[in-house]
């Protein structure tokens, strides 16, 4: 039996997948020394080495819960809730060093390979898939992390791929798809293994007809939206989102430069007006749609576009491809693309395996993002995850596709 689900393995290859994100989790950082990892770069993320100490307590604290026995270090749960102590205070945390959180992580790591061996028939193995897909999490928080510090890694030539799997037919990103009014099931197939309690229960949902961008609003795009003073014209803009601009100054993505040029890690690069935009916050693709006449598509527009095919009238999963069967482009592992819908759980929904991780979240704050983005490991984009974020947020690897009804 096969209850590993997305990661199509049985529980013996785990192994193989924990080294192979462990590896990836070293390799970047591993140009940085202490001072680097210990450092703030930002108020909105965590040091890197909080990242590292925490992958390692998450690991501890379920692969202990998968064979219900101690964890190795329960003393550290407290410094390592993410819960208890928001991004800004951790900093002044008496969390791990770089070598005790580096000896943390290969201890831990070194149990949970012994158990899987000695044990792996009495594991639970969604508890095994969710650390693997924990620390695939954070590696894009670190990302996040590298590109406001404006640091390189060797784990940018993921970046690089940004794109490389969309033919961006139609540059600007302002055309669009009709798709037809259907009942679609919305969320992770059931028989299809792993699955967040956020993305179950599917259940059906009525949606459109609508239409949507047929491929993610591109660079050529905002520049136009910039010159037709985009960020000077409050019309176009939510009053909350008009308070943020002006907070915040804003007047173009958070990676561009006055000069015309986009950091990407450590380097200023032109801006390629076909790529997706990419680091705007939702109240900035909001107004971008709003000076369009249409308006961001909600998250069962999205996933019907991602993964509906209309002909076999049947849902295909887990990934959309490069384009989707009703003739959309580039939704899966570019950039993240904000929806209109704030988030909350399916109907039916039951927190698994701790309330923390989506349900306290739930509510009239925080929008969905769908689809993945350049950062996102396979595992994460699928058609039917559902991130999330602050509306105000951007360090995210965060773009949009826009929507219309018919
Ligand atoms: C799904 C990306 C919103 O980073 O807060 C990491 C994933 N949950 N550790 C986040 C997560 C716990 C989560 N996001
Ligand atoms: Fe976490």
């Amino acid at each position: 039996m096969n209850r590993g689900g997305s990661l199509g393995v049985e529980l013996d290859s785990a192994a193989v997948a924990l080294g192979e994100t462990r590896q990836r989790t070293l390799a970047l950082i591993a140009d940085f020394g202490s001072d680097t990892l210990e450092a703030v770069h930002s108020k909105l993320m965590s040091p890197l080495v909080w990242d590292l100490g925490h992958i390692a307590a998450f690991e501890d604290l379920w692969i202990s819960r998968a064979i219900e026995g101690p964890m190795l270090r329960a003393d550290l749960v407290d410094i390592y809730d993410a819960d208890e102590t928001p991004r800004a205070k951790r900093g002044d945390l008496p969390f791990l060093k770089t070598s005790e959180a580096l000896d943390y992580l290969e201890q831990v790591q070194a149990r949970t390979l012994s158990l899987l061996e000695s044990d792996g028939a009495r594991m639970n193995p969604d508890l095994v898939e969710l650390v693997i897909r924990h620390e695939q999490q954070h590696n894009e928080t670190m990302l996040q992390t590298l590109q406001l510090a404006h640091l390189n890694s060797p784990f940018g030539d993921r970046l690089e791929r940004f794109q490389a799997d969309v033919t961006l037919s139609e540059p600007a990103g302002l055309n669009f798809v009709e798709i037809d009014a259907a009942a679609v099931p919305i969320g992770a197939d059931p028989e299809a293994g792993f699955a967040y309690d956020n993305e179950r229960p599917r259940h059906v949902v009525e949606v459109g007809p609508f239409k949507i961008g047929r491929t993610p609003v591109t660079n050529a795009a905002w520049l136009e939206f910039i010159e037709r003073g985009g960020y000077e014209r409050s019309e176009w803009w939510s009053p909350e989102g008009w308070a943020w601009r002006t907070a915040e100054r804003a007047s173009a993505p958070l990676t561009w430069t006055p000069d015309g040029r986009q950091w990407r890690l450590g380097e200023l690069r032109a801006i390629d007006p076909a790529e997706p935009v990419i680091h705007v916050s939702w109240f900035e693709a909001d107004a971008f749609a709003r000076s369009h006449g249409v308006r961001l598509p909600t998250e069962f527009e999205w996933e019907l576009a991602a993964s509906w095919d209309p002909i076999a009238e049947l849902k295909v999963t887990p990934e959309a491809g490069v384009v989707s069967p009703l003739g959309v482009q580039g939704m899966i592992g570019n950039v993240w693309e904000w929806t209109s819908t704030t988030f909350d759980g399916y109907p039916g929904f039951v927190a698994y395996p701790y309330s923390e991780y989506s349900e306290q979240f739930f509510g009239d704050r925080y929008r969905v993002l769908r689809g993945g983005s350049c950062a996102s490991r396979p595992l994460i984009a699928t058609a039917t995850f559902r991130n999330w974020d602050l509306p105000e947020r951007r360090q995210i690897f965060s773009g949009l596709r826009l929507a219309s009804d018919i």
